[in-house]
């Protein structure tokens, strides 16, 4: 795209780190919404996208993931969706295996991060000791004369939650994030599921354009025409833009996460895009299975 069809988009924050560290919790003291109490267990079933404007900021969409497996094979499959890390890391439990594997993941896609402390509220806390075990992963945060921002939360207080906020529209800002809204969308499958009243769903992230109901598209090796849009508030929408998550009803078939989501001409040329694609899965398949 020319630079001038550029405008500037949300940026894409995934929340990683290890588990039980807080990453729900921190989602939804983010969102002033309670996910985590309605889930089984409270461990995360499902990646969740949600876009989220502070007080006086500028929207910022979220990324909430069952660990980091659903991040890795995204980027393994060349979808990288995320534009900012977002590390959490218990005070009072400190650098964790999950942790440190975050760390690694985060730096091979050479993606910014920012360190989220959270659980500052607990009697053990410790934010120094995390700081100074970052080091020892060359993670130099700002405290410690580094460039990595660090922030001081406790999810279940709330506090810190707009400094942390504040520390994710700064990395955004020097990262200039833009896209085209002028175009056929071209989207990643985040999640997809079979809803019992609504067929295939498929939650999908809009990287360029601007995605319409009534455009054809290819899902992975699915095509369909978009029959609604649904936003992270469950409310119908017309259309939706670049950086925005979004609910894509009237797929023939179910996608998986990491899938292009391509919006395409016609529905001749959708067949044949998702056509192909089940060929090469179907060759694939062939060439794993047991002889
Ligand atoms: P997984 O998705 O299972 O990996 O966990 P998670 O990282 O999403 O952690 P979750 O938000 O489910 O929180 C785990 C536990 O820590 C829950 O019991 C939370 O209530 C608790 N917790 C999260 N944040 C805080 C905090 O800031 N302070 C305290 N005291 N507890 C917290
Ligand atoms: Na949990
Ligand atoms: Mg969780």
């Amino acid at each position: 795209d020319p630079e001038d069809t550029l405008k500037s988009r949300p940026p894409v924050v995934t929340i990683m780190g290890h588990v039980d560290h807080g990453k729900t919790s921190l989602l939804d003291a983010i969102r002033g919404a309670d996910v985590a109490a309605g889930e089984a267990g409270g461990i995360t079933q499902h990646i969740g996208a949600y876009q989220v404007t502070p007080k006086g900021g500028d929207p910022i969409t979220f990324l909430d993931t069952p660990g980091h497996e659903a991040f890795t094979e995204m980027r393994a499959r060349g979808a990288n969706v995320t534009d900012i890390v977002i590390l959490v890391v218990a005070a009072d439990d400190g650098l964790k295996p999950q942790t440190i594997e975050a760390i690694n993941h985060t730096k091979a896609a050479n993606v910014p991060m920012i360190v989220a402390i959270n659980k500052i509220d607990k009697d053990g806390a410790n934010p120094q000791k995390v700081r100074e075990e970052l080091l020892q992963h060359e993670v130099i945060v700002e405290a410690m004369s580094g460039d990595v921002q660090d922030v001081e939360v406790s999810a279940k207080k709330k506090t810190n939650i707009d400094k942390l906020l504040e520390a994710i529209n700064l990395q955004a800002e020097l990262l200039e994030l833009k896209a085209n809204p002028d175009r056929a969308a071209d989207a990643t499958v985040v999640e997809a599921k079979l809803d019992k009243g609504r067929g295939p769903v498929a939650t999908v992230l809009i990287q360029r354009g601007t995605l319409k109901v009534g455009d054809t598209f290819v899902a992975g090796p699915a095509a369909g025409k978009v029959r609604a849009l649904v936003d992270d508030h469950g409310r119908r929408v017309k259309e939706a833009g670049p950086s925005f998550p979004v609910e894509v009803l009237g797929l023939s078939a179910l996608p998986s996460a990491g899938d292009p989501f391509t919006v395409v001409e016609n529905e001749a040329r959708a067949r044949e895009v998702a056509d192909y694609r089940q060929r090469k899965l179907d060759e694939q398949r062939t060439t794993a299975a047991p002889m």
